[in-house]
């Protein structure tokens, strides 16, 4: 039989296939709540404006209620025949309501209102992962506040540069995921524009008030072109991209923590309850969850290029093309949801083996660069100078596999006679982050200081 909602002009109906490839229900259902809220609005405004009775109003939301109860309760019965959520509830509609249901599709088409479902779906989705990010950004400060003074290897090339404390190396994210944080919101700001009323592209021959709809919906605005409005999905491209630099900043963080709860690093050890076990080897302890956390990184990434790829090159305005935008979006935001849920897990319940930190950071030559300086200050040398004598008396530890604290002042002298006993104080793990006291450096003081005004403004928004 030829389609209810659409097979005027058709005496057969579509093949099997035709309906699998054409169908969307299977993914889109996901969007009731935004279909129904966004009818209600429609069918508000249209009765605001004359164009259908308070009478139909009355009941077209009465029977939209009725139908998100059914969908809730999980009696509501999907159609794959009736394509997507849009037609599935409009169908059912005028099932219990009649001629009224009939007359909500007047002055829409299901481009605007998909378009419109989705602004609103990733909205939401948007506030929620919000919150993720803040609370992880939270749980990071916290630790970073116990660790402020705690050192640490810190490393370039993954090769011992100079000590850096915990608590700053974990600020560092608490940056990156603010800068995610701020990147979620411009994209929601862009997006807050209510494309209902552009109708399938042209807009409507209907007296129709566009800013009522937009108000209805908690939009700022109407769109302003109706083939942008229902052509476009920046929108989702923006917030996949912010989606995947995010991914990209825990899947480094995700790095570390595999790397400092291995044996030979010992930086950390994580809870039982986000690692598992080997079924073979009785004394592992696998960080899954940072594993996967990284891994899923390709599936947010992949998200992104594959929207691009949809997009790219199709005219304006509508094309079935776009169907497509859905599940990629669907995808990255439980990936990205998880990610953070299981990184947050993660953080709260590592105990930091600061003992170990502390030995590591003081050893491979860390404090080389606080020599250097302490030729420059005390004794004027030029910093080259000061580098290449420093450089020599690394040489010379090494030769004799002991660390730079562990030659002794002659030794010294032989390379730069006016080395005074002085110097050994300032090549202490310690000294040397307590003297990194430039804005933003890793002095305790500064990263005290730093997390628990973190701290403050993330409690108290
Ligand atoms: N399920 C469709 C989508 O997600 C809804 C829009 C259909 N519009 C159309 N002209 N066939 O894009």
């Amino acid at each position: 039989p030829a389609n209810a909602q659409w097979g005027g002009r058709f005496a057969g109906g579509p093949s099997a296939i035709m309906q699998e490839i054409n169908a969307s229900i299977g993914f889109d259902q996901v969007l009731w709540r935004q279909d129904l809220r966004g009818s209600k609005a429609h069918a508000r405004m249209l009765a605001r404006a004359g164009i259908l009775s308070g009478t139909d109003e009355t009941a077209i939301r009465d029977g939209l209620d009725a139908i998100g109860a059914e969908i809730e309760a999980g009696t509501f019965v999907f159609e794959t025949a009736l394509e997507d959520i849009h037609m599935n509830i409009e169908a059912r509609l005028s099932e219990r309501i009649g001629e009224a249901g009939k007359r909500l599709h007047t002055a829409r088409s299901r481009n605007d209102q998909v378009a419109t479902d989705f602004r609103l779906w990733v909205r939401d989705a948007i506030d929620a992962l919000d919150r993720q990010v803040a609370s992880l950004m939270l749980s990071l400060a916290i630790r970073a506040a116990e660790h402020a003074a705690d050192p640490m290897p810190g490393f370039t090339h993954l090769q011992t540069a100079q000590p850096v404390t915990f608590g700053h190396h974990l600020l560092a994210y608490v940056e990156m995921l603010s800068r995610d944080r701020g990147r979620l919101a411009d994209t929601r700001r862009r997006l807050n524009e209510c494309p209902l009323g552009s109708a399938a592209l042209a807009g409507t021959s209907f007296p129709i008030d566009r800013a009522l709809t937009a108000s209805l919906l908690d939009f700022d605005r109407p769109t302003q072109n109706s083939l942008d409005a229902v052509s476009d999905r920046d929108f989702a491209l923006e917030y996949l991209s912010a989606l995947s630099i995010m991914a990209v900043h825990l899947s480094r963080l995700a790095e570390e923590i595999v790397t400092w709860c291995s044996a030979p690093f010992g930086f950390i050890r994580l809870s039982d309850a986000f690692t598992t076990g080997s079924s073979i080897m009785p004394q592992k302890r696998n960080p899954d969850a940072a594993e996967l956390t990284r891994a899923k990184t390709g599936r947010i990434v992949g998200a992104l290029m594959g929207l691009l790829t949809v997009m790219k090159g199709l005219p304006l305005a509508y094309a079935k093309d776009m169907q497509e935008d859905k599940e990629p979006v669907f995808q990255a935001t439980d990936a990205s949801a998880l990610c953070l849920a299981a990184t947050e897990g993660m953080v709260r319940d590592l105990v930091a083996r600061t003992d170990r930190m502390r030995a590591l950071a003081g050893s491979g030559y860390s404090t080389a660069t606080d020599l250097a300086d302490w030729l420059v200050r005390v004794l004027r040398l030029p910093f080259r100078t000061a580098h290449h004598v420093t450089g020599r008396l690394v040489g010379r530890a090494e030769a004799r596999g002991v660390e730079l604290a562990e030659l002794s002042l002659e030794e010294m002298q032989a390379e730069e006679p006016g080395i005074t006993a002085e110097v050994f104080a300032v090549l202490t793990v310690d000294a040397s982050v307590a003297s990194r006291t430039s804005e933003g450096g890793t002095a305790p003081d500064n990263v005290a200081r730093q997390a628990s005004a973190w701290i403050g403004r993330l409690q108290h928004p």
